[in-house]
């Protein structure tokens, strides 16, 4: 198994303490609260760059996150393998700086942009997000990124902009798995626009203060607590603005299984498994995981039910 590199173990007590320092410093109306040296996404484990200031939030307050080393080593990546732990031993080929995005379509600001140009206009903040995979296992995750919207909001979509597709780089070299045909390559997503801008949708950059490990999807990753895992594409490359809606690359795969909505949804099961709970990794034991009962919308109903009113989700999955 790869090595994690020494900034990688810098351990969560440490790195919680420093977060409720953050915490009471923004309470104390500081604002911003630097992390000190913390890796840029440009230079990677040293020095300053974006990553010198994180906001830290009330999203998940209260939620005890997974370990940095469970969230590195239990992954679904499928250009670097189909085994949990094949992303975390294969992903050191994807080469994450220098990164590009294609923003496209109905929008009026279309373009290439270097990802540092990407993110430099918006504030880096911390989220503690529920992560539900449909496979029914659960994580708790703390997130750096951004909001979706705001950084949507800069291209100016259009009003013909009624999905966001988000596709993920496609490169044998860097992504060897992708000489295989196991998905339709690349990695394709969707949103709806109304979901895309909702204040819960982010585009993570990294995890527990740090940039994204390559297996969780380095350097642009999208993350849509409300959904099943699928949704949120790694290694975004492109970002196109459309008016019809998109087929999504497990929609492909097996449309009877898997649906464009994709809501974590307790009451409507899998054709092959039930969805009413879910094994939290790393907790229990082997024999006996510890399980939760699965909420609707991950429990961020209050949130995002507005968005389904009137839609048949046992259709609409
Ligand atoms: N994005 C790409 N490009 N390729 C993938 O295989 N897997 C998806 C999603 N994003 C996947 C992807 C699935 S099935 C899940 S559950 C999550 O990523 C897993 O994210 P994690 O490995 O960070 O937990």
């Amino acid at each position: 198994m790869k090595k994690i590199p020494e900034y990688c173990v810098t351990n969560e007590a440490d790195y919680l303490n420093r977060r409720t320092f953050i915490k009471k410093s923004v309470g104390l109306g500081v604002g911003l609260a630097a992390f000190g040296s913390l890796p840029s996404l440009a230079e990677g484990v040293q020095g300053g760059g974006l990553f010198d200031k994180i906001v830290a939030t009330d999203y998940g307050k209260g939620l005890v996150p997974h370990t940095y080393k469970e969230i590195s080593n239990y992954n679904n990546f499928y250009e670097f393998g189909t085994g949990k732990r094949d992303p975390a031993k294969n992903a050191h080929t994807l080469k994450p700086a220098p990164w590009h995005i294609e923003v496209s379509g109905e929008c009026v600001k279309r373009g290439v942009y270097d990802l540092e140009d990407f993110i430099a206009p918006y504030q880096l903040q911390e989220r503690i997000y529920r992560f539900r995979c449909v496979e029914a296992w659960s994580m708790v995750i703390p997130w750096v990124g951004v909001s979706l919207a705001s950084v949507l909001k800069t291209f100016q979509p259009t009003s013909k902009a009624k999905y966001v597709v988000f596709k993920t780089l496609l490169d044998k070299t860097q992504m060897p798995w992708q000489k295989r045909p196991t998905l339709d390559w690349p990695y394709t997503e969707g949103l709806t626009i109304a979901e895309a801008m909702n204040p819960l949708s982010f585009l993570a950059v990294g995890l527990y203060g740090k940039t994204l490990p390559n297996q969780n999807g380095a350097p642009l990753r999208l993350v849509v607590p409300w959904k099943y895992g699928f949704k949120n594409i790694k290694s975004i490359v492109s970002i196109h603005f459309q008016e019809t809606a998109p087929i999504n690359t497990w929609q492909d795969q097996a449309a009877s299984e898997y649906g464009f909505y994709a809501n974590v949804n307790p009451n409507v099961d899998h054709p092959r498994w039930s969805q009413a709970r879910e094994r939290v990794i790393g907790r229990g034991s082997f024999f006996s995981p510890e399980k939760r009962k699965t909420e609707m919308f991950n429990g961020y109903g209050d949130e995002v039910a507005h968005l389904y009113t009137g839609l048949d989700l046992t259709k609409n999955f």
